[in-house]
């Protein structure tokens, strides 16, 4: 056989999202529950086209002659922009009213991230995005492709869990002037952590002063709070007070068209004449790419959102959507904090939109799909959409039985570790009582006497029996508790 011209190209890894569906579907289990997955299912876990867009579909179709396969522009089909604004904007914006925003059709979300990143390089001399930490796997990848690196700013605090708002402010003040900081809109992905209203508001003055340009990731308009204006505030925050930005806008998940790639740029700017420049070069750009965009998407916004009824139904339709996860999340969090109380979910019930951040480690999220079934992202995301009612407990007592098995893990290491200090330290003393002994404490040995000393002199609290709680200690401290147990053998050692 002849040498293959890519006989060098190495196998690529797969994507580490997009596979889990891939093991998922090869898993035979019956009990196998599918938390990876970032795209809307109902009850029944199946995927569902929205009646808006069933409808929207057969106007379309009923009208071939406005809704034809023809090229659109460049900048993509122009209703289907305006509307697309509104969304964001609120229909009756000043600053749609004065031209000041530039919308450019582009490949959903994603490719709406690639082609503004690689304006932003191109024109305006951008080398560097800042992006949350954690944040969307893609993002990274998608800037990189714009020849942009990225640098994580403070988001969650050490916990991983909530939001580091002080650190977050810290690192917004300490970038150099004019930075471009990605945001995400609402329904912060994946840890389902957002600002409030406050927050928001206390940035605004940190963006004017140093001249940063907000760079808004808008992939879940509605999910976080149903509605799709409330959803809007912290974009409609930052054009109210006149700043700069830029919003990456997609419709893949609130108008459920994955497929359809159907999303937007915007770029609020200070005039229409501005805009109309920035336009000119972002659909150079387009077309440098993959020269236009996708019209069945597009046609269908522009029905959905500017026809009354159907936006009606859009909105009831993604409040439905967005109910049904609040319903999961709420049953998830009742069912974990009953199942494994032992550990505090309030941040489960805390996170809004498509996901929760468990805060389980990757060998337990591991676990979890070799011995349960259960897949999600080796972060601990867990996407609420792959839950219903026949799962959740299922799923409560798998995480309860990894928990469990986490915490009597850290406890032997803990006995292992105390047995280690103390007979390195006091090997005066045979301690292999310690090693033998199972679950959640020891008998150290010591008598109420020697425990008093260790209270009063050392600091260190445990039962007068000598009985001590292996969860108080910590790489931190063992090494102090043994030297402390050998300083009152000492003082109490018979001359
Ligand atoms: C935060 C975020 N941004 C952007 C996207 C892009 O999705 P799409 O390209 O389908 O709009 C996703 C998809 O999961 C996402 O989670």
């Amino acid at each position: 056989m002849s040498k293959s011209r890519f006989s060098g190209v190495v196998q690529g890894p797969p994507d580490p999202i997009l596979n889990l569906g891939v093991m998922f579907r090869a898993d035979p289990h019956p009990k196998k529950v599918n938390l990876g997955i970032g795209a809307y299912r109902n009850a029944e876990l199946k995927p569902e086209i929205l009646q808006c867009v069933r409808k929207a579909e057969e106007f379309i179709y009923k009208h071939p002659e406005t809704y034809t396969k023809e090229y659109l522009p460049l900048e993509g089909y122009v209703p289907f922009l305006k509307e697309a604004q509104k969304l964001i904007f609120g229909p009756d914006h000043v600053a749609l009213k004065e031209g000041r925003v530039c919308s450019i059709q582009e490949l959903s979300g994603s490719g709406s991230l690639l082609i503004s990143a690689d304006f932003m390089h191109r024109l305006l001399g951008i080398n560097k995005i800042y992006i949350p930490n954690p944040t969307w796997g893609n993002h990274g990848a998608l800037i990189g492709k714009a020849l942009c690196e990225t640098e994580k700013y403070t988001y969650l605090g050490a916990d991983g869990l909530y939001i580091d708002f002080e650190g977050m402010k810290k690192d917004f003040l300490a970038m150099p002037d004019g930075s471009v900081i990605l945001l995400h809109a609402c329904a912060h992905n994946p840890s389902g952590v957002d600002l409030n209203e406050e927050q928001w508001r206390e940035l605004l003055p940190i963006f004017k002063k140093k001249q940063h340009l907000p760079y808004f990731d808008c992939a879940y308009q509605g999910f976080a709070t149903g509605d799709l204006d409330k959803d809007a505030m912290a974009m409609r925050l930052f054009a109210d007070e006149g700043i700069e930005f830029i919003i990456c806008q997609s419709l893949s998940k609130n108008m459920g068209l994955y497929g359809e790639r159907c999303g937007a740029i915007h770029i609020h700017t200070v005039d229409k004449e501005t805009a109309d420049r920035v336009a000119s070069q972002v659909k150079r750009i387009v077309r440098a790419t993959h020269s236009v965009s996708p019209c069945h998407g597009a046609y269908i916004a522009s029905v959905v959102l500017g026809t009354p009824e159907l936006f009606e139904l859009f909105k009831e339709e993604v409040k439905k959507m967005a109910g049904r996860l609040l319903d999961m999340r709420k049953k998830i969090y009742d069912a974990l904090s009953k199942t494994a109380p032992e550990k505090n979910w309030d941040h489960v019930i805390y996170q809004r939109g498509m996901f929760s951040f468990t805060g389980l480690d990757s060998h337990q999220v591991k676990m979890l799909a070799d011995e349960y079934h259960i897949y999600m992202v080796s972060s601990g995301r867990m996407a609420l959409t792959g839950l219903n009612d026949g799962n959740i407990q299922y799923v409560a007592d798998s995480i309860k039985a990894e928990e469990v098995k986490k915490m009597a893990g850290r406890l032997l290491d803990m006995r292992k570790k105390i047995y280690d200090a103390l007979s390195k330290t006091a090997p005066e003393k045979n301690w292999d009582h310690v090693i033998y002994q199972r679950g959640m404490f020891s008998f150290t040995g010591l008598d109420s006497h020697q425990v008093k000393m260790l209270a009063d002199e050392y600091h260190i609290y445990m039962v007068s029996s000598g009985r001590m709680a292996l969860t108080g200690l910590n790489d931190g401290n063992i090494q102090y508790v043994a030297d402390s147990i050998k300083a009152v053998l000492d003082k109490t050692a018979k001359k």
